[in-house]
């Protein structure tokens, strides 16, 4: 397998082959999701929640996607790595949008950022893209909007605010994103604009028309609880695996079975008693 650029993307949209993302947070996560063929790693700031264990994603800093970004670029071989532009870093005067993402790229190594948002931030991607910065846009349910949004709803469900989804996706295309993620739209509109935008577009509870999915590393596994959002499929339930393996030995400590004679060393024959209490 080859580097996944964005060129590589525009080919498999052409061919009608499926884009696999997924979120990766750290080391051994990107080195699973490589080695899965994943086409993109996506640094989401959903690792808020997933593993800072703040309840939404406006807590998380730059510092905080730099070093996460860090540690996944290091397990990445092919597949492209993503990182996202934290809470209200896009609506910054650009030259302070530019200086970040600037830091993803030259310390995180991320390939380019997720920026969340339409037609308010179309100026920002320009000025991205005309500086190197590859960009991932994002529409839809924009989780760093939750508060302002009323919670995680779905999006785009009547006439006004499809027709604005469809016209922002245009924007951003136009203003140079290299794909787009569409997050909680019904089908026919991620379809819709699927069919309008040259360049890929990623659903996460999307729906099945789009060029890719993306879903979140921890949802997948089943790593942080029992309770989903409906458009989630659990593949293995690893949190469970987690915990009884945890349990198992937090039990055996207590229970002196462990450690057992094979997790042991000795000294050498003789030498214990040739020591001075
Ligand atoms: O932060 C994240 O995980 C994301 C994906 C869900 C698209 O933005
Ligand atoms: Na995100």
């Amino acid at each position: 397998k080859k580097k996944v650029t964005r060129r590589t993307l525009l080919k498999m949209k052409r061919n009608q082959e499926p884009i696999a993302m997924i979120t990766a947070y750290d080391y051994p996560s990107a080195c699973l999701a490589e080695d899965a063929g994943a086409d993109i790693l996506l640094v989401g700031d959903s690792l808020g929640m997933v593993v800072l264990g703040y309840d939404s994603t406006i807590p998380v800093t730059l510092e905080d996607m730099l070093h996460h970004t860090k540690a996944v670029a290091r397990g990445a071989g092919n597949a492209m790595v993503i990182t996202d532009l934290p809470f209200m870093t896009a609506h910054l005067p650009t030259g302070e949008v530019l200086r970040k993402a600037a830091r993803l790229m030259q310390e995180g190594l991320a390939y380019g950022v997720k920026v969340e948002g339409g037609a308010e931030i179309e100026e920002k991607v320009k000025a991205l893209t005309a500086a190197g910065v590859p960009v991932m846009g994002h529409l839809g349910l924009t989780p760093q909007s939750v508060n302002q949004l009323g919670g995680y709803l779905i999006q785009g469900k009547d006439l006004p605010n499809a027709q604005r989804l469809l016209d922002d996706a245009k924007r951003i295309e136009e203003a140079g994103a290299f794909s787009l993620v569409l997050e909680c739209v019904p089908e026919e509109l991620a379809e819709l604009v699927t069919k309008h935008l040259e360049i890929p577009v990623i659903g996460i509870g999307a729906g099945r028309y789009c060029d890719g999915q993306v879903l979140v590393y921890h949802d997948i596994l089943a790593l942080a609880g029992d309770l989903h959002p409906s458009f989630v499929k659990v593949y293995r339930e690893a949190g469970k695996l987690m915990a009884s393996g945890i349990q198992e030995y937090v039990q055996d400590v207590k229970n002196r079975h462990f450690p057992e004679e094979k997790h042991v060393s000795h000294l050498k024959e003789g030498l214990l008693e040739q020591l001075h209490g």
